[in-house]
């Protein structure tokens, strides 16, 4: 089997590129708000200030809506004077001079029209400890732990091992996320006060149907292309692998023993939907195949592009390479518009404890 030899996992793209391409992410954050609501509602709350964590914010924008969200239920429990720290957290290569921007210059900012609010952010994996133990009331975690702590496997023959033939490299894949959802969980849990909450939402795949086929299928043959046309070697293609990859039901649930326990949390809500495609009606109504394209385009290389660059050798033109590849990508979608299906899992766990 081949071994991996790329394990550098970079950032979503800068300059705010993930802020401006990320519409299918908030929308599918859009479907957990009630059950965040929920959360706060019934988080154990004493006298202290008010701890949200928000794992892997990325530059922020999609976080806006879910923070605010718990800031006016919990205070509406609290009362409006009770201090409020929020601590956003993703990897150092992280863009975090957009997050800062979004927090004070987007309308839809959860500072506009509040005091007493605390944001700061850390740039460290959250494979680590982050926060000191017993510190969070809430934890937000969305649309990150589909990416694995290190890439396990290379693929020589797709960007995403998890859709490889060679069934030895989908078991790697499959083995390094479930290392990996546990040590989060374990990690989550230390953080988390007794009684507090953490929501996970991240991409999912049903027992027959992975989802992403059209987006991840056609970045695959642009690659090809590029192979074809002598742009990429066999090593490099070898090498261009995205360690991410969806989990299914089972694996959610795996660590949590037949009463739904896993160190010291429990499961109150575990669900898989079919993700929102947020750009098909507009493509029905206009029938704009290269704007269907070009929003999708952005949304893949948002999240890819980075760690696909980091893959391709550093002595050629890397930023060139990767425009050409992201270009093959948009021809190849405005040629053969589709629906994009995916599905997400959206669960909430729940400290066991009282703290108050
Ligand atoms: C697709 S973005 C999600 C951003 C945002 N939460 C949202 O809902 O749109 C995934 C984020 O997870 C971060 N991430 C991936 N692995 C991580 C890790 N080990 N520790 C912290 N953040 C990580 C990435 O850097 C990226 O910013």
């Amino acid at each position: 089997m081949p071994e991996a030899v790329s394990s550098a996992i970079a950032a979503m793209e800068g300059h705010g590129f993930y802020n401006r391409n990320s519409s299918m992410q908030a929308a599918g954050n859009a479907t957990a708000l009630a059950l965040w609501e929920k959360a706060a509602q019934s988080v154990d709350l004493g006298k202290e200030t008010l701890v949200i964590v928000d794992y892997g914010s990325s530059q922020g924008l999609n976080s806006m809506e879910p923070i605010s969200t718990a800031i006016r239920v919990l205070r509406v429990r609290t009362g409006d004077e009770r201090m409020v720290e929020v601590i956003h957290t993703d990897l150092p290569s992280n863009d975090f001079a957009s997050l800062f921007t979004t927090l004070n210059e987007d309308p839809g900012s959860y500072m506009v029209g509040t005091s007493g609010i605390f944001p700061s952010a850390i740039g460290r994996t959250y494979f680590e400890p982050l926060m000191p133990p017993g510190r969070v009331h809430l934890g937000w975690n969305s649309w990150t732990i589909q990416w694995m702590s290190r890439n396990p496997v290379d693929a020589p023959d797709h960007v995403f091992a998890v859709r490889s033939r060679v069934p030895e490299i989908r078991a790697a894949v499959i083995e390094q996320q479930a290392r990996d959802w546990r040590h989060f969980l374990e990690l989550r849990s230390r953080e988390l006060r007794p009684g507090g909450r953490l929501l996970s939402l991240f991409p999912a795949r049903q027992p027959d149907r992975m989802g992403f086929e059209w987006l991840m299928g056609e970045l695959w043959e642009a690659v090809c292309d590029m192979r074809r046309d002598g742009l990429f070697s066999d090593h490099e293609i070898l090498r261009i692998t995205v360690p991410t990859a969806p989990r299914r039901m089972a694996d959610i649930q795996a660590p949590f023993s037949e009463d739904g326990h896993f160190a010291g949390l429990e499961i109150e809500h575990a669900e898989i939907l079919e993700g929102p495609d947020v750009h098909w009606g507009d493509f029905e109504r206009t029938g704009d195949a290269a704007n269907l394209a070009l929003c999708w385009t952005g949304m893949m290389r948002a999240f890819s592009g980075p760690t696909i660059m980091n893959s391709i050798d550093p002595v050629r033109n890397r930023a060139e390479l990767v425009d050409d590849l992201f270009g093959r990508f948009a021809n190849r979608l405005a040629a053969n518009p589709q629906r994009h299906e995916h599905f997400i899992a959206v669960v909430l766990l729940h400290k066991v404890g009282s703290a108050v």
